[in-house]
């Protein structure tokens, strides 16, 4: 299922699994953080989230279709939240939103999101019911 992202969202949805700096080594020639760090995070934090509700060893199996909606700058404080958007037998597709906070004011905007699917796993690999509790 495609998801399509807005900016419209006056605060961040779910829970702050991860906050992070951008820093300097994350960044291309103009100053501007690569895309595929922001994946990165984002799949850090939906990691997070998994592995409560899995409890235990999940892997990503997929990730929807995102969008950057502004750019990241180093020294930007980013924060992922994350949301629960749906569990199935061993799946777990989870909503993760990008926020970046202002230092002067604390003014959140949002930088992107994307539905991160996750699949609960044994230590063999192979996948495994997700408590729903
Ligand atoms: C995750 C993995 C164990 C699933 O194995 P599989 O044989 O595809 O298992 P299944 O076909 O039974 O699918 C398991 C679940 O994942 C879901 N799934 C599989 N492929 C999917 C896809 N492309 N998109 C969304 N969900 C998917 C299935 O719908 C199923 O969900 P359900 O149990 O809730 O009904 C296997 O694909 C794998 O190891 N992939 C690599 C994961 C990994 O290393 N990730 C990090 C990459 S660096």
């Amino acid at each position: 299922m495609s998801h399509k992202p807005t900016d419209n969202a006056p605060s961040p949805r779910g829970t702050l699994s991860l906050q992070t700096i951008a820093m300097p080594k994350d960044a291309n020639a103009n100053g501007d953080i690569f895309g595929g760090w922001l994946v990165s995070q984002m799949d850090l934090a939906a990691g997070v989230s998994a592995r409560k509700q899995a409890r235990g060893r999940v892997a990503t199996v997929a990730i929807d279709a995102m969008v950057f909606l502004q750019p990241v700058k180093i020294g930007d404080i980013i924060g992922c939240y994350t949301e629960i958007h749906s569990i199935g037998r061993s799946s777990m597709r989870i909503l993760v939103e990008v926020w970046e906070t202002n230092d002067l004011d604390g003014h959140q905007s949002k930088l992107t999101e994307g539905i991160f699917t996750f699949v609960a796993i044994d230590d063999e690999g192979r996948t495994r019911p997700v408590p729903r509790d």
